[in-house]
């Protein structure tokens, strides 16, 4: 029998023991796939007497995840208590430093350590291996590393929180604002324990910045996503992009362009008839782009103990197998630190404006977009409410420059009654 893959695992929260529950219930189907064993030495949580449901007795105790990354019976240490800094960054770096190779689902490290971990790891013979950080269950770093690897990749995007989706969809089918949707995510346990990540897009822009890296051998950039999150979506403009066609998601996008990278986390309008349109509830979709294969649609649950822990085993029998490569898909060195495009790609933007019901006020409007150079491609006028009425336009695409000159020179008029809401309409 072929010598047996030990790992040291620190964190047995929703992910931890999800992993430890695949190692103990199918030990034969991942000995027969990667032709060893793979088993458990040793384990490492903030509280050792808490009952997990699952028996752990078998495994040495840490206390400390630095030392479990250092001990001599582990191969592989597998970091799933998260941060971006404090134990999740010392004990991945101690592993490192102990010449162990990396697994973890941990994307808040990777976007904001990726590149120096990446390259302790290269210089030590290492890998790290990280397919749970991004959209749960759905392999997409092994899609756009391997399977695409003969691809010069055009566009990443995609729907890579399921909080948010959750929330935006739940929105569209209760007809229930966004603090009641955010409340009801909370008493599901949806939340992260800080829920800004989620609902600010900055989870969701920690696993762009990461795909892009993969996607164009750049540096990771995490601080080059514009981001926004979806605190600011009304009831209003759900309902309205329906009857516009259109559905509210909170979309990340990354690009490389003659003006650099662009990397993009926001609300945005997609069509409601495209797949990622169709999106409902917690799950994710992400959308590859290449030269050759054209589009690869991924779909599948974005978080949750199985589908994450299944993605940690897919790197996990990567490593028993001995497939090795580059943490980027490349070597970390030669990953380059890729200018940030300083303006959007020109795209179409929704418009929702509220207008005194008197004569002139649209053709003032319409005059506006005009001087800004922005062309109107569809509008629509709801009834009067008192004597504010309610205008919806479609512009053909613009930047978003020349709209905020539009925007600003409305609010400037007498006839604008509150700040217009401007979304960007997404080509996918
Ligand atoms: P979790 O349920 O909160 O579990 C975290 C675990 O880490 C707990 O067992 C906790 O110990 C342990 N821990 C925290 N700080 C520690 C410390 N200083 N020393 C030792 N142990 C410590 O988190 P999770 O949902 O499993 O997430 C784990 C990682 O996976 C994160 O990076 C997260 O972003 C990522 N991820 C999660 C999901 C998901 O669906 N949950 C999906 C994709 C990626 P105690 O149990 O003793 O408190
Ligand atoms: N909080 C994340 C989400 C799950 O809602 O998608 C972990 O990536």
């Amino acid at each position: 029998m072929s010598q047996p893959l030990r790992l040291g695992i620190a964190g047995l929260g929703t992910v931890g023991i999800g992993v430890v529950k695949i190692i103990q219930h199918q030990a034969d189907l991942l000995t027969m796939r990667t032709g060893r064993p793979v088993t458990i030495s040793a384990i490492s949580a903030r509280t050792r007497n808490k009952d997990r449901g699952v028996d752990l007795s078998g495994y040495a105790w840490e206390d400390d995840p630095v030392a479990l990354a250092k001990r001599d019976d582990v191969d592989v240490y597998v970091e799933l208590m998260g941060g971006s800094n404090g134990p999740a960054k010392a004990s991945t770096e101690a592993a490192l430093a102990a010449g162990k190779d990396v697994v973890t689902a941990n994307k808040a490290l990777l976007a904001l350590h990726g590149q120096a971990l990446a390259e302790q790891a290269e210089a030590g013979g290492q890998v790290i291996r990280y397919e749970a950080a991004v959209a749960g269950g759905i392999p997409v770093i092994k899609a756009l590393t391997e399977g695409l690897a003969g691809n010069a990749i055009t566009r990443v995007m995609g729907v890579m929180n399921g909080t948010c989706n959750y929330i935006l969809t739940r929105m569209e089918a209760t007809g229930q604002g966004y603090n009641a949707l955010f409340d009801e995510a909370n008493k599901l346990g949806y939340l992260e324990a800080d829920p800004n990540l989620d609902v600010g897009g900055i989870d969701a822009g920690h696993k762009l910045s990461l795909l892009s890296s993969i996607a164009f051998g750049t540096q990771v950039d995490f601080d080059g996503v514009e981001l926004e999150g979806i605190q600011r979506i009304s009831l209003e403009d759900i309902k309205d992009a329906a009857d516009m066609g259109y559905r509210v998601k909170l979309l990340g996008v990354a690009q490389m362009t003659d003006r650099g990278l662009e990397q993009r986390m926001s609300p945005c309008l997609v069509p409601a008839d495209s797949p990622l349109g169709q999106l409902e509830g917690g799950t994710n979709m992400v959308v590859i782009e290449g030269d050759s294969v054209g589009q690869v649609v991924l779909r599948g649950a974005g978080a949750g103990e199985g589908p994450t822990a299944s993605a940690v085993l897919g790197d996990i029998c990567d490593i028993a197998r001995g497939y090795r490569y580059p943490v980027f898909g490349q070597p970390a060195a030669s990953l380059t630190a890729a200018p940030r495009a300083k303006s959007a790609t020109p795209a179409p933007y929704y418009l929702r404006l509220a207008l005194q019901d008197k004569p002139g006020a649209l053709a003032k409007i319409t005059s506006i977009l005009g001087e800004a150079g922005v062309s109107i491609h569809r509008m629509r006028q709801y009834d009067h409410q008192d004597d504010i009425a309610p205008v919806l336009l479609v512009t053909h695409a613009t930047t978003r420059t020349e709209l905020d000159v539009a925007l600003t020179a409305m609010e400037n008029t007498d006839v604008v009654t509150a700040k217009p809401v401007a979304l960007r309409i997404e080509t996918v």
